[in-house]
């Protein structure tokens, strides 16, 4: 049977350290869905269009043939029970992110018990890196071009101005 994943995030926006688990995971799986969804904790910068622009747009140049995008509204855990898949990839940075994770992977379980979530450490360079610091940098007008893909660095450039 072919095993399918989902990787769901808020994306606001995506940067380089959702990148390094996407490829990561993309040798993992058989197949790999991007899914752009809410965190009811979160007021998103970016809408949710332009969230899921920026991420079919990375995810096209990763040119990766197992990774697609999706997005999902309401319970992660009923996506992917309506998608079939069989696994959730979280990417789990320092010790911070545990307590978060950890509820959220057990209700995910009590929902949908068919899909394991597989955490996934990114690459030294990223532990450190969250939308939420990139977006801090980009709104003080920051350079974030070492922490964000291209297409975010325009779209920044366009929400915010200044220098490029
Ligand atoms: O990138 P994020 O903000 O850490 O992603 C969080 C996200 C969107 C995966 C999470 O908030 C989520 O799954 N939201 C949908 C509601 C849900 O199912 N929550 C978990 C069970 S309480």
């Amino acid at each position: 049977m072919k095993k399918l994943a989902v990787y769901p995030g808020t994306f606001d926006p995506i940067t380089n350290g959702h990148i390094d688990i996407i490829v990561r995971a993309s040798k993992l799986f058989d197949r790999i869905i991007v899914s752009v969804g809410e965190n009811p904790q979160k007021k998103p910068l970016f809408t949710h269009s332009e969230r899921m622009g920026l991420v079919e747009n990375v995810v096209e140049t990763l040119a990766l043939d197992n990774v697609d995008v999706g997005y999902f509204s309401g319970l992660l855990a009923r996506y992917a029970d309506e998608i079939g898949a069989t696994a959730i990839i979280r990417g789990l940075r320092a010790v911070s992110d545990f307590e978060y994770e950890f509820q959220m992977a057990l209700a995910n379980r009590k929902i949908y018990p068919d899909a394991e979530t597989v955490f996934l450490m990114p690459s030294e360079p990223f532990v450190y890196l969250s939308s939420s610091m990139v977006k801090i940098i980009a709104q003080n007008s920051g350079d974030v071009s070492i922490f964000v893909p291209k297409p975010v660095e325009i779209a920044f450039h366009k929400k915010f101005g200044g220098k490029k």
